[in-house]
């Protein structure tokens, strides 16, 4: 019989980009009191994608990193998914790409899903069903990729970011357990953020969207608690879809006072900032320096508990909110493990973000016009200066109508070779005993 009280997340890893903007700089350029960027919505610095980099490369980089860091048999692994909103075809899934580039079997079932940043969240659900089902035994992949960019000055500009989540899901004793309750999800026709075809830059109704984020939040809270019997002292911690971090601090807020009110008087164990400083505050380190990875930004709070937690959270209850616009909402949680110790340090968060360098605004603007030319047809171009290190995906522009993609290589900086897809891996996929 499928067993669904083990599956959950036994290995996790990010892509960070190799390029940040402080959020000052962007505040003097743009005219704005940097108070506003690192207090009123909480950020420190966003990850900016070198012209090279784009959601196939990260999820690539982001994969790659995970087989190699948690010494994963490719053979097991008998399903992809990769949830984005920085989708490079129309057609061909980034899935596809990921799949050539990092050799996986052809017994393999591939695509991505798209639901705004609510994307990797179904595609972990489905993750999860399929290993406590149909491919029990085996192991599925899922990575959370994406780009976000705003329009120039506008209210969003700060709230940007990039990067991927890699995560493998299996029913084999998971640092991350899934807890086996009812679900509990919402969803509404809602206009609150969206990025047409013929644009690369996203649309959005600020406060409209923040209004949805919080009400998709109460309504699933509400029917998780009432189908689950978890109570909101039942999390050690709770995390939220984090589009910029304030954001979670409003959550958290909204669920604390909820409580608060239902407690007649009671009282809460802790004032509301140090609540949140307890269950919440930890999961943000990470991404006050990456800003939104949209799909990926729920998973960047629990890689970077995890990371810097390790042991001390083993058996704790999570509770995670996910939020896609246009809209869809989903509450659920999950135990820590005892073998979440494998992750503290490993995520690649630390050795990622300490081998970053700054960019000035101007370097900023650079980057972004020059990657806008690069995605655009006929613009076939080489490795830029600055590039990853050695071995590193580069996404080198578009030639016949197809994407290329090559790997800087050994000797070389600025040469490339042209990559074609690893050979698919040779063992079929073996589900354990
Ligand atoms: N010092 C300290 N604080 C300051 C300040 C100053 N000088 N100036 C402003 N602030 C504070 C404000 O009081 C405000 O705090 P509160 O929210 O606690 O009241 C905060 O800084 C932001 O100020 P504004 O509300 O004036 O900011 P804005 O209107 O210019 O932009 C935003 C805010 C609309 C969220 C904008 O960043 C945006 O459009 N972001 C993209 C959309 C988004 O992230 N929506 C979130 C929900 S949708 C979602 O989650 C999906 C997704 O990933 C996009």
């Amino acid at each position: 019989m499928p067993n669904s009280a083990t599956v959950g997340i036994e290995a996790m890893a990010v892509h960070v980009p190799k390029y940040y903007l402080p959020l000052e700089s962007l505040a003097s350029a743009n005219g704005i009191d940097p108070i506003k960027f690192t207090v009123g919505l909480g950020g420190r610095a966003i990850a900016i994608p070198h012209p090279n980099e784009d959601a196939v490369t990260m999820a690539v980089e982001a994969s790659s990193a995970l087989l190699k860091r948690y010494n994963v048999d490719r053979s097991r692994i008998g399903l992809l998914i990769v949830g984005s909103e920085t989708g490079v075809d129309a057609a061909k899934p980034i899935a596809a790409y990921v799949h050539g580039f990092i050799g996986l079997h052809s017994m393999c079932r591939t695509f991505d899903t798209k639901h705004a940043c609510y994307s990797a969240t179904a595609a972990l659900t489905l993750a999860r069903e399929w290993c406590a089902g149909s491919g029990r035994g085996r192991k599925a992949l899922v990575v959370a990729t994406d780009i976000a960019q705003y329009d120039r000055g506008s209210p969003g500009e700060p709230t940007q970011g990039a990067g991927a989540v890699a995560m493998l899901v299996g029913d084999a004793a998971a640092a991350f357990v899934f807890d086996d309750f009812p679900e509990a999800f919402y969803t509404r026709h809602v206009m609150d953020f969206w990025r047409p075809n013929y644009r690369n830059t996203a649309l959005v109704d600020g406060p409209a969207s923040i209004k949805s984020y919080l009400e998709a939040l109460r309504t699933t809270y509400a029917s998780y608690e009432v189908q689950s019997g978890v109570p909101f002292n039942g999390y050690k911690h709770l995390l939220f879809h984090v589009p910029f971090p304030k954001m979670a601090f409003k959550a958290f807020k909204t669920l604390y006072e909820r409580e608060a009110s239902r407690r007649n008087g009671d009282g809460m164990p802790f004032p509301l900032d140090e609540s949140f400083e307890r269950c919440t505050a930890p999961a943000l380190w990470a991404n006050r320096e990456l800003g939104n990875l949209y799909s990926g930004s729920l998973y960047l709070s629990l890689a970077g508990l995890l990371d810097r937690s390790g042991a001390t959270v083993e058996g704790a209850r999570v509770g995670l909110f996910s939020y896609g616009s246009g809209c869809c909402g989903e509450f659920f949680s999950g135990t820590v493990g005892a073998c979440a110790a494998v992750w503290r340090g490993r995520t690649g968060l630390t050795e990622g973000l300490a081998r970053r360098t700054a960019l000035d605004h101007q370097g900023y603007l650079a980057f972004r016009e020059t990657a806008a030319t690069l995605a655009r047809e006929g613009s076939f171009n080489a490795v830029l200066p600055g590039v990853e290190q050695t071995g590193a995906m580069a996404f080198l522009g578009i030639k016949n109508h197809q994407r290329v993609y090559g790997l800087v290589s050994a000797e070389h900086e600025t040469a490339f070779i042209h990559t074609p897809p690893c050979e698919p891996s040779r063992t079929a996929p073996t589900p354990t005993a």
